[in-house]
């Protein structure tokens, strides 16, 4: 179990009034090729901590990664559109710096903020902020008096706005959005009540292997959809014609089948499936009868006998954590299974925590979204956060004790 927010400071730790705060978000947000944001919702979950600090005085700066940029160049990746959207949603001026490293900044920050907001660019457009770096760390540290990371989406990487400048600052600590996080994903832990059913899809059973193993002792049921579900299949002798097998993970789901079974518990994968010739052609779609899939077919979603019952039993679940879709929810034809799992989890009345990612773009997609108890912003932050690492992020943020501290 990680230690959650021990020792680690809220913004409402410190008097901002008149200080310049640098805040560090997750603004990573989904964009078309008009350079559209086509999901705001991590917009919007930074809202809270940048209107807190607004009202409390401060001199607010933000700062966010924005896709993974090759270079400064890839202006597709400017955060122009974030930051007008920022401004739009708050009413407020919001200043984008042409970089994220500007001495511009110091300029605007010695004159008289009013109702403005200074937004850095792209913060990889300088490959210092993936490398760490702590040059970078002490240009950000030079002018600001509070650190705030509020990117929980971002914790998990050691970048230089999440590790070494929090390294430099004494004033340190997390926002409104991190505090719910973690908070939310720490019930899944603390006494979950039970039954407590993880649900999990998605492409790869590699991925999933570390939470698979934290999850293992603490629900109560797993419930496997997802192309992750024919490497389960395939482990159990179905044919699985051409769907996406793990062929190295075979083994794997082999053993946590028997695994689940010893410590009696439940384990459900799909019974029917809807299956095509390929991703692509969705003229030669159909429903199995029953789990096997054809050799010249593969499976995309899961079938309406295992929409049943896989819904019926989460009906009875008191606790649910899902994380990643059912099948390829993009595509209509195979988006039902995906759809009717956020369904399931809508008309559950107990805790239902949604993993970030594709099954957060799915719930949102489905029109479930805000029957869910918490739909996290990390997508991999969450995981990594779930099966028990540390997230860099967060542990800067720590007051050590002073037996760590010492020689
Ligand atoms: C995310 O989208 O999961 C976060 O913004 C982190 O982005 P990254 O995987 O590019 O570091």
């Amino acid at each position: 179990m990680s230690d959650g927010l021990k020792g680690i400071k809220t913004i409402r730790d410190f008097e901002l009034k008149g200080k310049t705060v640098f805040l560090r978000l997750d603004l990573n947000v989904p964009m078309d090729n008009e350079g559209k944001i086509t999901d705001e919702n991590r917009i919007k979950a930074s809202l809270p901590t940048i209107k807190h600090c607004l009202e409390q005085g401060a001199k607010l700066i933000i700062a966010s990664h924005l896709g993974r940029p090759k270079s400064a160049n890839d202006k597709q990746y400017s955060m122009e559109p974030v930051a007008r959207r920022v401004g739009e949603l708050l009413g407020v001026e919001v200043v984008l710096m042409e970089e994220p490293s500007s001495e511009g900044v110091k300029h605007i920050l010695y004159g008289p903020m009013k109702s403005q907001i200074i937004c850095l660019e792209n913060l990889r457009f300088d490959e210092g902020e993936t490398e760490n770096s702590s040059e970078l760390a002490q240009n950000w540290a030079s002018y600001s008096d509070i650190y705030i990371n509020d990117a929980f989406g971002a914790s998990h990487r050691a970048h230089a706005s999440i590790v070494a400048f929090p390294e430099l600052m004494p004033k340190k600590g997390i926002g409104f959005l991190i505090e719910k996080e973690i908070k939310m994903l720490d019930g899944l832990f603390d006494r979950p009540e039970k039954p407590y059913v993880a649900v999990l899809g998605g492409a790869k059973v590699s991925d999933k292997i570390p939470v698979i193993e934290k999850l293992m002792n603490l629900v109560d049921g797993f419930v496997i959809g997802g192309a992750m579900a024919y490497t389960f299949l395939k482990a159990q002798g179905v044919s699985v014609g051409k769907s996406k097998v793990e062929t190295d993970k075979v083994k794997y789901a082999k053993e946590m089948i028997q695994r689940i079974e010893a410590r009696g518990k439940t384990l459900l994968i799909p019974i029917d499936h809807v299956v095509s010739q390929s991703f692509d052609d969705t003229k030669s779609v159909r429903t199995t009868k029953d789990t096997k899939i054809e050799e010249n077919e593969m499976g995309l979603d899961i079938g309406p006998q295992t929409i049943q019952l896989f819904s019926k039993y989460l009906a009875g679940a008191k606790t649910i954590f899902w994380n990643g879709p059912m099948g390829v929810f993009e595509t209509k034809e195979f988006s039902k299974g995906t759809f009717a799992i956020a369904e399931a989890l809508a008309n559950n009345s107990g805790l239902k925590i949604v993993g970030g990612g594709d099954s957060a773009a799915a719930a949102e997609i489905s029109g479930f979204a805000d029957k869910m108890s918490h739909i996290s912003t990390g997508g991999g932050a969450s995981l990594e956060y779930l099966q028990g690492d540390r997230l860099p992020g967060l542990e800067v943020l720590r007051a050590r004790k002073q037996s760590e501290t010492m020689p």
